[in-house]
């Protein structure tokens, strides 16, 4: 192995769990779920089991209620069944030596009233995501149709979306997760409280930045009567996402958030950093991250775009202490195998990111086999 990725294969202590190493699977939508019922299958044990060799696997985006669907296909973390499908999962990364956490997700507004009986989206204000929803055959005329106007939620709302959020959190330790991930990113519900451009409340989550954090840690403060806060990381990314929002004050507002974070004994603060293709303010989005690990206390991983050379740079010089791999991941399930090797790596297939079965999942090649891995 290269001296140059040699940080990228050290431990890392996390609560009551030590990474084997510091990459992280980045959450990833993959939309094949069974429905009825947005069930995992042994189908989806098998995809995650072969990537049992990253430090620590986070799940893809799972709803955390019905009200929290926003894609076809994406499984749940709600009820019995799901409970039961993603135990196939924890048990299959387990026994293949993996960690895993449950990323709890609530789309709010990035949704379509198909998945909600007819009922309009929720959001934190009246809001119609740019964009379209991707509805699968959920609607006669999907795949993709443009997302209705969301209705804000009641103040007096508020105690039952928390109250959702610990019953997915119990539901993701009875299925076996050795931790969660609170979606707080990438213009969910989450971020639709945080950013300026969609929260125009006037109650206590709206106005000023720590009225926009609030639900955060109101969420975060009933997760960690569900579980030691060490195992419960949180996901934040200051800029991009669907729908098209944005924040007057990226640095201001998710250092902010990152600060709410801290003192808590979180297992990990996650964040995906500022993409530089965005057209946006580059020497801000230089600014957010290293004001977000400032303001932060524990663990610090980064997502987006990385390398493993650029990664193990990050880590060398302080600046992350775990760095989170997508579409590498994706494409290439032995990924820690490949690293150290120096290459080389498969591109992933865009075509069968979402939807559909074993093909473009499971059959990614690992560097010693040409056969897919089983
Ligand atoms: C197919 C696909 C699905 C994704 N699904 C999720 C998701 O469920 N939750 C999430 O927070 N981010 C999701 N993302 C964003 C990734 O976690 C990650 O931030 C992004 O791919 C950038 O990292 P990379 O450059 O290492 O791929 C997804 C990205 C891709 C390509």
């Amino acid at each position: 192995m290269k001296d140059a990725v040699a940080p990228l294969f050290e431990p890392l202590p996390m609560g009551p769990i030590t990474l084997a190493n510091r990459m992280v699977m980045a959450p990833l939508t993959r939309s094949r779920s069974k429905v009825p019922g947005h069930v995992q299958t042994p189908l989806h044990a098998l995809y995650y089991a072969q990537r049992a060799s990253a430090g620590l696997i986070v799940s893809e985006a799972t709803q955390i209620s019905t009200e929290g669907q926003g894609y076809a296909w994406t499984p749940g973390i709600h009820t019995d069944d799901q409970v039961a499908g993603w135990a196939l999962v924890t048990d299959a990364v387990h026994n293949a030596g993996g960690r895993i956490f449950c990323q709890l997700w609530h789309v709010g507004a990035i949704s379509h009233s198909c998945f909600h009986d007819g009922e309009p989206p929720v959001s934190s204000s009246t809001w119609t995501p740019e964009g379209q929803a991707f509805v699968g055959d959920y609607h006669p005329d999907g795949p993709t149709v443009p997302h209705p106007e969301a209705r804000a939620l009641r103040t007096d709302e508020i105690p039952r979306l928390i109250e959702d959020y610990r019953h997915a959190a119990r539901c993701a330790l009875a299925a076996g997760f050795d931790g969660v991930e609170l979606h707080a990113a990438n213009g969910y519900l989450l971020d639709q409280f945080i950013r300026s451009s969609v929260n125009r409340r006037d109650d206590r989550y709206g106005g000023p930045v720590e009225n926009r954090i609030r639900i955060v840690g109101e969420i975060l403060d009933a997760l960690a009567e569900e579980m030691e806060p060490d195992r419960i990381g949180i996901r934040l990314s200051p800029t991009g996402g669907a729908g098209g929002s944005h924040d007057d004050d990226p640095t201001g507002t998710y250092a902010a958030a990152a600060k709410l974070c801290a003192g808590r004994g979180l297992a990990y603060l996650h964040v995906v950093r500022p993409n530089s293709h965005g057209g946006g303010d580059a020497e801000a989005a230089e600014a957010v991250v290293p004001a977000m690990r400032a303001a932060f206390d524990g663990p610090f991983v980064v997502n987006g775009g990385f390398d493993a050379e650029e990664g193990a740079a990050w880590l060398t010089d302080g600046r992350a202490d775990a760095i989170c791999y997508g579409r590498l991941f994706l494409a290439n399930p032995d990924l820690p195998v490949r690293i150290a090797a120096g290459g080389p790596y498969t591109e992933a297939d865009g075509d069968t990111f979402y939807g559909g079965g074993a093909e473009g999942y499971v059959d990614y090649p690992t560097l010693h086999r040409t056969e897919p891995p089983t």
